[in-house]
């Protein structure tokens, strides 16, 4: 892609309001292929690694940050969980809303998760557990969310987020398809080549491939995604790389699905604070 630019290089206010456009500008086509219950990115991929690590328990308080439609807090809520679902898309908090048949378990915001002060009128120490299902690659600045995460959660509370994969599925990636022919067979590899990961990138790509409008996306390499998490106190305490079967069946020979089994296209981490 030739729309790439280094991350930072205008001032964070302007990629938000321009992330902010492009997500209220692309709500209705999200929501329609999200659906209620998501797509199989989400529930195969997504939805069980952050379930394995969030381990919810009935009547824990859990923050959705970037919930878009509701997929995830409406799952948090028929798990037995309190759940306050915030994004800064008020379009998405209106399908959220309209979505959720049991609104006394999710109050939906339309909070803008880079705003480290309206975050904070959440309620300091009030949240059991936090997540954000596939976010923060799409946010322009990560330090003020992990600054207030560290004051909204509860002393053993945790963050449990879930992005594309910064080193397989970053904006840069391309994705391979070769054909050898062996004892009279053809057999087909499929593998990633990844020309770029060092560098933090702001690159307009398509979480959909109808979506009206692409969004930017902020690519950071693990050192500095962490690095703010750790920054501010939290340590790394569980992982997951999930990734599709092999026998699950591919839309395209080169899409993520069961060609790319050995590949995960999300990482899944869990982070808690450091005891003081
Ligand atoms: C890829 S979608 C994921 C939505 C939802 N978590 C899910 O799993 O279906 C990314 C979401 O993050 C939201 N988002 C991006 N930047 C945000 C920000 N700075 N504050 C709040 N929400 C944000 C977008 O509006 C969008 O709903």
């Amino acid at each position: 892609m030739n729309n790439e630019q280094p991350i930072n290089t205008d001032s964070p206010k302007d990629w938000h309001q321009e992330t902010q456009v492009s997500w209220n500008t692309n709500a209705s086509i999200w929501d329609t292929k999200m659906g209620d219950d998501g797509n199989d990115f989400h529930r195969l991929l997504v939805r069980p690694a952050t379930e394995k690590l969030l381990g919810v328990k009935v009547g824990d308080r859990i923050l959705d940050i970037g919930c878009g439609n509701g997929i995830f807090s409406r799952r948090l809520a028929s798990l037995g969980a309190k759940v306050v679902g915030i994004d800064f898309s008020k379009q998405l908090i209106n399908c959220a809303i309209g979505r959720t048949q049991a609104p006394d378990a999710i109050a939906y915001h339309v909070i803008d998760a880079t705003d480290e002060t309206a975050l904070l009128e959440l309620g300091e120490n009030s949240f059991d557990a936090a997540i954000s299902a596939m976010v923060l690659m799409d946010m322009a600045e990560i330090a003020p969310l992990f600054r207030a995460l560290t004051k909204l959660l509860k002393p053993q509370g945790c963050f449990v987020f879930s992005v594309m994969h910064p080193c397989f599925n970053n904006p840069h990636i391309t994705m391979v398809a070769e054909e050898t022919e062996s004892n009279g067979e053809i057999q087909t590899c499929c593998s990633i080549k990844v020309p770029k990961y060092l560098q933090p990138t702001i690159t307009y790509g398509l979480a959909l491939r109808n979506q009206p409008k692409p969004h930017p996306y902020f690519h950071r390499p693990l050192h500095l995604l962490l690095g703010e998490a750790f920054r501010v106190g939290f340590v790394l305490d569980g992982l997951e790389e999930p990734a599709f079967p092999s026998d699950y069946p591919d839309n395209y020979l080169l899409s993520w699905g069961g060609n790319f089994s050995e590949i995960p296209p999300v990482l899944v981490g869990r982070l808690k604070l450091l005891a003081a």
